[in-house]
């Protein structure tokens, strides 16, 4: 007599299916994809329209600090991940170069956390509290706005090596920019799309005094000496200067459009635009503001993804500055 042909029960096909499927998912999701925008819906329902108050009023008190917060933001991202490392005191990565008597708004968020401690103590990381902050700064100064991923947690330590290792130079090539987002997850039209966010904010002297001084092709002559006027060849290092000069406190496409004219502050910003493979991507931003809008939205998202700190790693910091 031969053998019944091999039956499998609907229930286990079902389920073998069913697991092949979750292995197929999880490993195409990376492996840090556990952020979520409803995090807090219930352990502190009004923890976004309390840091979202916050925001605006620092952001009326002085319309700069919109600029700060979104810059902040970037350079907690792109050491260890996002997990609020650069704003501990102890940790070594307020005092790299590239944050030095530059970076601002650690004040402005220490204010945001401490009101969202007295409605929800110890649950709302600072981390969160720095996504969501750079979030209502975009919207406060006419930016785009987006859903922000929630459930970040803070470091214990900073790490000053990374810091000024991975953090951009105003000196930077195109390639080595291109390389530096790449490291992080970012594509090149990423990488256009966040350096738009120098439509607001400014820079001190010492960040273009080589580029308005250096005689270069890729200067327009009047903008150099405009610039020159506010920002000696040999002193005032920390004279400020709008990285935007047509609209330096509202959030458009106006840096894209200047960066075609070679009228960028920095260097780092001119390389966008210097007929490398990054042209087409400011030109297009500089005809299509919905786009550029679009495309910085979803790369903030993208920028907020970055290894971020899940679960039982880490910890919920009390006050933002120092670990618990
Ligand atoms: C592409 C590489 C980048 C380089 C080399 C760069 C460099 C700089 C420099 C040198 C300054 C002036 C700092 C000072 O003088 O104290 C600055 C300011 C600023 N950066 Fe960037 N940046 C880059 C990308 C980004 C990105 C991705 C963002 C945000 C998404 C950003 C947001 C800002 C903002 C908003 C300011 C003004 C801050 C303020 O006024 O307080 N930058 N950046
Ligand atoms: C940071 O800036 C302060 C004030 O200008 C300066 O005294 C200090 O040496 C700087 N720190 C580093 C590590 O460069
Ligand atoms: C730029 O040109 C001016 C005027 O010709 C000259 O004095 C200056 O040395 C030049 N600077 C550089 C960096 O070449």
């Amino acid at each position: 007599m031969a053998a019944p042909p091999v039956r499998i029960p609907m229930g286990a096909s079902f389920f073998m299916a069913a697991m092949a499927l979750i292995t197929v998912m999880m490993m195409s999701s990376p492996c840090h994809a556990q952020l979520s925008s409803t995090f807090y819906d219930q352990t502190c329902p009004n923890a976004l329209s309390t840091i979202r108050t916050s925001i605006r009023s620092a952001v009326s008190r002085e319309r700069r600090m919109a600029a700060s917060l979104i810059r902040l933001h970037f350079h907690d991202c792109f050491v260890q991940g996002c997990d609020a490392s650069i704003l501990l005191n102890g940790g070594g990565e307020k005092t790299v170069t590239q944050n030095n008597n530059s970076v601002r708004g650690y004040d402005v968020i220490d204010s945001a956390k401490s009101a969202v401690e007295s409605i929800c103590p110890g649950v709302v990381s600072c981390a969160d509290i720095v996504a969501v902050a750079a979030r209502e700064a975009s919207a406060a100064v006419g930016g785009p706005s987006w859903t922000v991923k929630l459930g970040r947690r803070d470091s214990t330590t900073g790490n000053p090596s990374q810091a000024g290792a991975d953090l951009p130079v105003f000196t930077d090539s195109l390639d080595t920019l291109i390389s530096r987002f790449d490291k992080k997850g970012l594509n090149a039209r990423d990488m256009v799309a966040l350096s738009g966010a120098h439509t607001i904010g400014q820079a001190r002297c010492l960040t273009f005094r080589g580029r308005i001084y250096g005689n270069g092709s890729d200067i327009d002559a009047g903008f150099a000496s405009t610039r020159q006027r506010g920002c000696p060849s040999s002193s005032g290092d920390s004279n400020l200067a709008a990285l935007d000069l047509v609209t330096p406190n509202s959030f458009d496409n106006n840096y894209f459009k200047n960066l075609m004219r070679k009228k960028g502050l920095l260097a780092s910003d001119q390389v966008l635009y210097s007929g490398g493979s990054t042209d087409s991507i400011v030109s297009e931003y500089s005809r299509t503001p919905a786009t550029f809008s679009s495309d910085f939205a979803a790369a903030m998202v993208k920028m907020g993804d970055i290894e971020p700190l899940t679960g039982s790693q880490g910890q919920v910091r009390k006050i933002c500055s120092a670990v618990n």
